[in-house]
């Protein structure tokens, strides 16, 4: 066993649950696989006429043909059998970059942006994440965390058993606070695992407006040190791009981040090709750096030589209109690439995984298989938690979903509004119940 489950996963765990009569189990290894890169992100192994079981919410073994009888022969009385009816079982989607926890809601930008104005255009006339801060800071913790939980509820039902998520829309230190509170009730709450990462540097707040340098101060001398003393963050983020952060500002937060042993997970490339944020990140050996749909040959040569994670977000690329990250490149250098959903109420609001495997696969060019593994064991990886997560080998944790009978995994991204999954087990639960 590899890993530790939490309070709350072991509260109320059958002792031995399996899963009989999968049509297709996919996603598994039998241990050590941290990631996948380059030519490897086509493999996704898989067996047919599949079984699992799972004992104390970790796999504990898997096979074909017959499963082991009552659980595996023991027949204990808190035996559970579930019959997958012929459907796939999957590990469930790692969902590396969020900013799920926010308050209301921003339609009207949506109508700005099919009226002709840019994501740009609306953040530089205080829209945007702007718009979010205020209404944060308007919400109580409860709010927050009861709207926030309704999100939770949906990616959950919708396969995703690991989620990275952001602050981001405080912008000064009480809001940063109460925001990274609620991540860290949710993760309490939940058998979902949950990564958290500080984003103070995502805009400057209102109260420093036009004191750009006076906020990265801010940032690196009262929010970090106090996100730290709460241990409230994982991880540090930065939008590094034109009209945000720069790539010096970044490498300062970095610095300091370091100093409380926190990674970075940066935001990088999205708008400009030249704002450095691929460098930064790189030179200071960030766990990730996500967007790049900007990113140049450069930036790809960088990364080969790292081991920071690349990770595309087509429903960005999809919502904003945008170019889509260079993802087809990003493999053929032997990168490991992640995808992940970036739910937010600007730029992409939905958290919905499948279509993003969907979109990956349509706009990427990416093959089912390797945008599987890239929602799955990379994005695990992109969380620092493929240890546990994101592929089903013995010792890692149970979350895997059932799906509906399907003819292939192929069928997964191609039926792409289909609601094909049926339930989320995590931890060898059943989510929502
Ligand atoms: O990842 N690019 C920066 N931040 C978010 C958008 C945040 C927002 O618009 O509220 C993103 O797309
Ligand atoms: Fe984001």
């Amino acid at each position: 066993m590899s890993y530790k489950l939490t309070k709350i996963d072991a509260k109320h765990l059958p002792m031995r649950l399996l899963v009989k009569n999968i049509g297709i189990l996919a996603g598994i290894d039998t241990g050590g696989v941290s990631k996948r890169c380059g030519d490897e992100m086509s493999q996704l192994t898989a067996i047919n006429d599949a079984w699992i079981l799972v004992e104390d919410g970790l796999v504990a073994d898997f096979g074909t043909l017959s499963p082991p009888p009552s659980g595996g022969g023991r027949g204990e009385a808190d035996d559970q059998i579930i019959d997958a009816h012929g459907g796939a079982v999957l590990p469930c989607w790692c969902d590396s970059h969020t900013h799920l926890v926010w308050a209301g809601s921003r339609e009207g930008e949506f109508v700005d942006k099919i009226n002709g104005l840019s994501y740009a255009e609306i953040a530089r006339r205080g829209g945007g994440i702007l718009n979010s801060a205020d209404r944060l800071h308007e919400a109580t913790e409860q709010q927050l965390f009861d709207q926030a939980m309704r999100r939770v509820d949906e990616v959950v039902a919708k396969g995703t058993g690991a989620i990275e998520i952001k602050s981001g829309y405080g912008l000064n230190t009480r809001d940063e606070l109460k925001m990274l509170r609620v991540v860290a009730r949710i993760a309490d709450s939940t058998r979902l695992r949950v990564v958290s990462t500080f984003l103070g540097a995502h805009a400057v707040g209102r109260e420093f407006a036009g004191r750009q340098a006076d906020y990265v101060d801010h940032v690196i001398n009262d929010m970090l040190p106090a996100v730290a003393a709460e241990g409230l963050a994982d991880y540090v983020d930065v939008f590094c791009d034109t009209g945000f952060f720069t790539a010096t500002e970044t490498e300062r937060i970095l610095e300091a981040a370091a100093r409380y042993g926190m990674r970075g997970k940066i935001h990088a490339q999205e708008l400009s090709p030249d704002s450095g944020g691929v460098q930064a990140a790189v030179a200071h050996r960030a766990l990730s750096v996500d967007h790049l749909e900007s990113m140049t040959d450069a930036d790809i040569d960088l990364l080969r030589d790292s081991d920071t994670i690349p990770t595309a977000l087509p429903g960005t690329s999809f919502f904003l209109n945008m170019p889509f990250a260079p993802a087809r490149k990003m493999i053929e250098a032997g990168l490991p690439l992640a995808i992940a959903s970036d739910y937010n109420p600007g730029s992409t609001p939905s958290g919905d995984m499948k279509f993003v495997v969907s979109l990956a696969c349509i706009k990427m060019r990416l093959t089912p298989a390797e945008a599987i593994n890239a929602a799955t064991i990379n994005g695990a990886a992109a969380m620092g938690i493929s240890d546990a997560y994101g592929s089903l080998a013995p010792g890692k944790v149970a979350n895997f979903f059932i799906t509906e009978p399907i003819p292939s995994l192929a069928f997964l991204p191609y039926a792409y509004t289909t609601p094909l999954i049926r339930r989320t087990y995590l931890a060898g639960l059943p989510a929502g119940q």
